[in-house]
């Protein structure tokens, strides 16, 4: 029986992409009673067409200047589960505001796994028509210590989703308690 927690402030999802903080975020939040977005999904709704197009047409400065204003309407409402993009939590002013108002969750699995899962799938515009590893490598390196602010962190390398949503409900427990 996993222990009750009842979050008074929005629970945000960081890490590098491919880690899973949509799909443990939406289980998250169905556990915690929590509605749940992923500031992606929010972004692309707001500009009417998808973040490899945003990238492509605008430039990727003009997307994370989307990126950081969904997120203050995000957490200005509401406690919920947020699932970020991976680069969200890079922009200083995003992640100052997240550290202040909300729990900051960094799912953490290294590039190799991440490189796996990423390969499968072709819509993320930092990686497209590349090998993925080195990339990841690169973005782990420079990122790493930045996602290490956050209130905590959790290690999902191989771990079905299940027991990562766990891992976080069993933390912010401790935390509460
Ligand atoms: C990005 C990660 C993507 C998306 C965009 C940029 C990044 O989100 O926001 O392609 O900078 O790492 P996911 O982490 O959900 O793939």
């Amino acid at each position: 029986m996993s222990p009750r927690v009842h979050p008074d402030r929005s629970i945000v999802l960081v890490g590098l992409m491919g880690v899973g903080k949509s799909t443990v975020g939406r289980r998250l939040a169905r556990r915690l009673g929590l509605p749940f977005v992923d500031s992606d999904a929010e972004i692309e709704t707001a500009a009417g067409c998808t973040i490899a197009d945003i990238f492509e047409r605008f430039g990727e400065p003009s997307f994370r200047d989307g990126e950081r204003r969904v997120l203050m309407r995000l957490i200005d409402g509401p406690p919920k589960v947020i699932a970020t993009g991976g680069g969200a939590f890079v922009s200083a002013a995003t992640r100052a505001l997240i550290l202040e108002r909300c729990v900051a969750v960094w799912l953490d699995a290294d590039p190799e796994t991440l490189a796996e899962r990423v390969a499968r799938r072709s819509h993320r515009p930092l990686v497209r028509g590349k090998d993925p590893l080195p990339v990841l490598r690169s973005l782990a390196a420079a990122r790493n210590p930045l996602y290490a602010e956050a209130h905590l962190r959790i290690p999902s390398q191989v771990a079905p989703h299940e027991r990562t949503v766990e891992r976080i409900i069993a933390a912010l427990a401790e935390r509460a308690a």
